[in-house]
């Protein structure tokens, strides 16, 4: 500790030096973007330029392509459904690695924000409904993050939870549902440490947060002491005085950033206060130090005090075996029996693995394990059919039968500026490649020779905005301007519209195709997205189905892989319905009537109706499972693991019955009228029961719950491995009906362990113009799950 004060004060000393050699305009250069990732150096005082990087699953890096990839981990959602801080400091230790490799400074996550409503587009990407949980995992993952000295932005500060509107939405939220709630999170993580916020897009009460005094400066900064800095959600900060006395330190990106100049012609003529502008370069400088950006003085975490090297992809596996929810097993088909014989493995998503959520999230992993071959690899018989397929988007072209894929970008007579090879045909850049400059760079173009294995109507496809021209086999396709979908600037890169062109081939004979984009770079930005798009002949989707009805009934088990498509669940809009796209609910009820022994694995990143969910033999919900899908998966069917997961948001049964459901404003504003109620609070009492709660997962052992007692501030909570395999238990305490701790313990069968479980002061408060003490006797639950109360006491 002495050393770390020490090191504070050094620290400090460093910053004052710095601060006191810059002169008004450097100090107000620190303060915005050098260009979309980065702060700029000043050699003259020893700074670096500091390298920011989304976050949250992987570090994708300044580039943003399959030629930089990143370890992508399992969703935000799997994460928490883990209910493991100590295995999110090993996913946040395994990104501070990953970011210290591709010359990162800063990661942009976590995403803190809370499963208000299951329409929230980006519900994948946060933890939680609850606030304890989602602060517990949060302040795991950054410090973890942070052992390498580098930082993190716990976001979107505050009440960012859906995308309808994101960049105007008013949210009209209470104060005690902001203090119990809302704000909860980010009060544990900074209290944590973290060493930087993100402020959101959306309004709170009719300040957009990136000016919000009362939050920013009052709360954060002051109330919470929070000596990091805050910078604003990409392109979020628009005014030049009222960003800076509400409290933001840094304009994200440079384009468009409201200060610079006109911040420092502010100063001078009086309207903002130096002293302001000079506590946010503190900030900035602070930061450089820590992360090591700042001459002479060491980071936070030398070198010699970092993590030892973490083996991503073994990481990867065991968050996502540790992640699984099984949410119904009543005939305890699973963990498979080593003796079963063939099975039917049924799903457009167990071949292409949906493995991540969309929008700034997105990294391209080295490899990804489909669950066919981690099925394959276990050394299981299996037999594939497609069955249902809910994309409604061609894939990436991509597989055995495309080689050569590459881009290329040339200049306007036609010449190579640059060239790489693609790991399929998404191509995607957040920065001109080395060698390429805007003023040369004329065309993009994608390129390979596909050899197709079946002879018939094959798919080509594009997805981007612009003009394009298609060839395949020197033949001109497509010829024209796709143009957005809406006038949404994010939504034409996140969501950009696609064309399919149908096109006969014959097996075995090679066409070449090129894909071509005219590049016209938006001002300040380097943002070039294209997709080549591939469909091999497929049998009518009548067709599919009963291929794959007759496949699960003559097989021992069928496995049918379900879920979301990436125009679902994605950054930049909100998702239209829960039901599962396509004819993937016809496809299990049909395969569920031939073969009792149906296991249904829904990857999804967020609650989906599963209509028939008692009809079949097992329920496995496996989120986006990041790189490693498939062998994890192997690893859980056949028992080689147990699946650890537990909710950390209930599921509805059907849409309508969920208590808070809406995202979208009316006139602009949208209020949290429930005020405190969201999630297990709002179902509990609720018209209708939810399908399953908050907490809920089985393993494949079974526990008593024996004893309860309230130690002072510590719940001491007995239980028992009643089953045959040893397993792990996520014991829950509740205290008046609100999560208030909980741990993991291990046991043997026939073994009894005790989980010691503090219970925050804040678990006895409510806030009513401050945080009061609510009144006992308090009721003491300790649960596997929300709803089931196997042991209570009174506490006084
Ligand atoms: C997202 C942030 C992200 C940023 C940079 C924004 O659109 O809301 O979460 O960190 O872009 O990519």
């Amino acid at each position: 500790m002495a050393g770390m004060s020490a090191l504070r004060t050094e620290h400090e000393a460093a910053v004052e030096t710095a601060l006191a050699a810059l002169d008004l305009d450097t100090k107000v250069s620190l303060l915005s973007g050098q260009d979309m990732w980065s702060l700029p150096a000043v050699p003259a005082i020893g700074l670096a330029s500091i390298v920011m990087s989304d976050g949250p699953i992987g570090v994708r890096g300044t580039q943003w392509s399959a030629a930089d990839p990143s370890i992508a981990l399992p969703s935000p959602t799997a994460l928490a459904a883990t209910w493991d801080p100590e295995l999110a400091r090993r996913a946040g230790r395994l990104l501070g690695q990953e970011a210290r490799r591709k010359g990162v400074h800063v990661l942009l996550a976590p995403t803190v924000n809370l499963h208000r409503s299951p329409l929230g587009g980006r519900h994948f990407e946060a933890y939680s409904e609850d606030p304890l949980l989602t602060g517990a995992i949060g302040a795991g993952y950054v410090r973890g993050v942070q052992e390498h000295s580098v930082a993190t932005t716990v976001k979107h500060f505050v009440a960012n939870d859906a995308e309808t509107e994101r960049f105007t939405v008013d949210n009209v939220v209470s104060e005690k549902a902001l203090r119990e709630l809302y704000l909860a999170p980010f009060e544990t993580i900074v209290a944590a440490g973290a060493w930087g916020v993100m402020a959101a897009y959306n309004k709170v009460n009719g300040v957009t947060m990136t000016e919000h005094a009362p939050l920013q400066r009052d709360v954060l900064k002051g109330e919470w002491g929070f000596d990091g800095f805050i910078v604003s959600d990409w392109t979020a900060a628009r005014d030049t005085v009222a960003t800076v006395t509400g409290g933001l330190d840094v304009a994200m990106p440079g384009v468009g950033s409201p200060w610079g100049r006109r911040l420092a012609d502010a100063v001078r003529s009086g309207a903002v206060d130096p002293e302001l502008v000079d506590d946010q370069v503190r900030r900035v400088l602070r930061l450089a130090a820590r992360v090591g950006a700042l001459d002479g003085v060491p980071p936070a975490v030398p070198v010699a005090d970092r993590p030892a090297p973490i083996d991503g992809d073994a990481l990867a596996r065991e968050l996502a075996t540790r992640s699984f929810v099984l949410a119904a097993n009543p005939r305890g088909l699973l963990p498979l029996d080593p003796g079963t014989g063939t099975v039917a493995l049924i799903g457009a998503l167990a071949r292409d693995a949906r493995i991540l959520g969309g929008g700034s999230a997105h990294v391209f992993p080295h490899h990804v394990v489909s669950p066919l071959d981690g099925l394959i690899a276990a050394g299981l018989r299996v037999e594939y059919a497609i069955g249902a397929d809910p994309r409604t988007k061609l894939a990436a072209a991509s597989g055995p039968q495309w080689t050569g894929l590459t881009a290329t970008f040339r200049d306007h007579s036609g010449a190579v500026l640059h060239r790489t090879p693609l790991g399929s045909g998404m191509g995607l850049w957040m920065e001109l490649p080395p060698g390429v400059t805007r003023d040369q760079l004329a065309t993009v173009e994608i390129t390979g020779r596909l050899t197709p294995a079946a002879s018939g109507q094959h798919e080509l496809g594009i997805r981007g905005v612009g003009r394009f021209t298609l060839t395949a086999g020197g033949q001109t396709v497509f010829d024209d301007t796709m143009l957005p979908d809406s006038n949404d600037p994010g939504a034409a890169f996140l969501a950009p519209p696609d064309e399919r062109f149908p096109i006969e081939l014959a097996a075995g004979l090679p066409v070449d195709v090129t894909l071509r984009q005219q590049v016209m770079l938006p001002e300040g930005f380097a943002l070039i997205a294209l997709t080549l798009g591939f469909g091999e002949p497929v049998a009518s989707a009548d067709a599919l189905l009963e291929e794959a009805v007759r496949t699960a009934a003559s097989a021992d088990v069928a496995i049918i892989v379900v879920g979301t498509t990436e125009q679902v669940e994605s950054e930049g809009f909100d998702r239209t319905c829960l039901a599962l796209p396509g004819r993937q609910d016809e496809l299990v009820t049909r395969v569920a009537a031939v073969n009792p022994n149906t296991v249904v694995v829904v990857n999804a990143g967020s609650p989906v109706e599963l209509p028939w969910a008692d009809d079949v033999a097992a329920v496995l919900l496996t989120w986006f499972p990041g790189q490693e899908a498939g062998h994890a998966l192997a690893d859980v069917l056949t028992g080689a693991a147990e699946p650890g997961g537990r909710l950390p948001t209930t599921w509805p049964v059907r849409e309508q019955d969920c208590p808070v459901l809406a995202t979208a404003p009316t006139d602009g504003v949208l209020a949290y009228a429930e005020d405190t109620r969201i999630g297990y609070r709002a179902w509990d009492g609720a018209g209708a029961a939810p399908r399953w709660w908050f907490g809920h997962g089985l393993g494949y052992t079974a526990w008593a719950y024996e004893q309860l007692a309230v130690d002072g501030r510590e719940a001491v909570v007995t239980v028992r491995n009643t089953g045959a395999r040893p397993g792990r238990e996520t014991v829950q305490v509740y205290v008046d009906g609100r999560l208030a701790g909980f741990a993991s313990v291990t046991a043997e069968p026939g073994h009894t362990v005790t989980a010691r479980v503090p219970l925050p002061e804040r678990a006895f408060q409510v806030w009513q113009d401050g945080w009061q003490a609510t009144p006992g006797p308090h009721r003491v639950t300790a649960a596997p799950s929300y709803f089931h109360h196997p042991l209570t006491t009174t506490h006084p």
